[in-house]
């Protein structure tokens, strides 16, 4: 880390630094992409316009603080925006040095009102790490899938409360490295659930009464059809063809995520109010085109 940050605001509670096994070859991965994407300020100016809009529109008026769950290299968000709106503007990622780069970037690094997290937020990639050097039994998946119960309090959950929470394109971040761990197939799709489903507690347990936004990507447009000709295209029936099709990236059907907001034994209860945002398109490389979507929700 380069001395200009020895006195950054940075936090690690969590318990990353823990594992028997090198985590940083689950993490690696992220930290590639994070590097791969980094100068795509521009290219997302229309995807971060439609963060932005959705966290100033959905932020209850009383809100002071923000907490982004997978800021990165923070170019999915305005930095200056969000210190204007909010007194405390927490962010969290496994890739700390993408978020130190983020912030010199957007040209805010005196700000003492940005605080940075260095954490591993699903509470899997150590076990994911360990699956690397050995490959699980059935029984070892079994348990991790206990441990994933939403009846169980998910990582990071003794967190200070923030009154907006917001996850941007993580999940299938998280997704990613559970596929690119496990050999057998029935083992990923099980697991990704269940991961996505810890994720959406773990988003609402960040907040007492707050807002969590859950911004999430649905499909890589790219490889389907020419997005150039998009703006012909009504997105929302574009994005209902994918899910007739099952042709979406594994649990981020937003359908089964309502749901779950709507009627999970231990979610739901958890809820006050969801929106649907309507989808929009992510131009990620020169080569990609995720469809993302999002849903507001007020705790209860
Ligand atoms: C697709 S990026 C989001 C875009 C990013 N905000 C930007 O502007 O480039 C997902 C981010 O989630 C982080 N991430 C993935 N899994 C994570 C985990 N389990 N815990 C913490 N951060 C994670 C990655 O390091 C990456 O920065």
């Amino acid at each position: 880390m380069s001395n200009e940050f020895m006195n950054y605001n940075m936090n690690s509670q969590g318990n990353t630094s823990q594992s028997n096994y090198p985590i940083q070859e689950v993490i690696q991965d992220h930290i590639e992409f994070n590097k791969e994407t980094s100068q795509n300020w521009d290219l997302y100016t229309g995807h971060r316009n439609k963060v932005m809009q959705s966290i100033l529109a959905y932020s209850p008026k009383q809100a002071t603080t923000i907490c982004i769950l997978g800021a990165g290299n923070c170019n999915d968000i305005d930095l200056h925006l969000l210190v204007k709106r909010f007194q405390e503007v927490h962010l969290i990622d496994i890739d700390t040095k993408a978020i130190l780069d983020g912030i010199c970037r957007q040209n805010i690094k005196d700000s003492t009102q940005i605080i940075i997290h260095s954490e591993e937020f699903s509470g899997i990639y150590n076990k994911l790490a360990e699956w690397k050097q050995f490959n699980p039994s059935e029984k070892a998946i079994g348990n991790l899938l206990n441990e994933l119960n939403v009846d169980n309090e998910p990582a990071i959950s003794h967190y200070q409360k923030f009154d907006v929470v917001v996850s941007v394109c993580v999940q299938s971040q998280i997704t990613h490295s559970i596929n690119s761990t496990l050999l057998s197939s029935s083992g990923k799709y099980q697991l990704s659930l269940a991961a996505r489903n810890s994720h959406l507690n773990l988003l609402l347990n960040l907040t007492d009464h707050g807002l969590v936004l859950f911004i999430n990507d649905l499909v890589d447009l790219k490889t389907e059809f020419d997005v150039s000709d998009a703006s012909d295209f009504d997105l929302d029936e574009v994005m209902m063809s994918f899910i007739k099709t099952q042709n979406f990236f594994t649990g981020n059907n937003p359908f089964a995520i309502r749901e779950m907001f709507e009627q999970h034994k231990i979610i739901a209860p958890k809820v006050k109010s969801v929106d649907f945002i309507s989808s929009w398109l992510w131009q990620l490389t020169s080569k990609k085109v995720y469809m993302v979507y999002g849903f507001a929700i007020i705790k209860i």
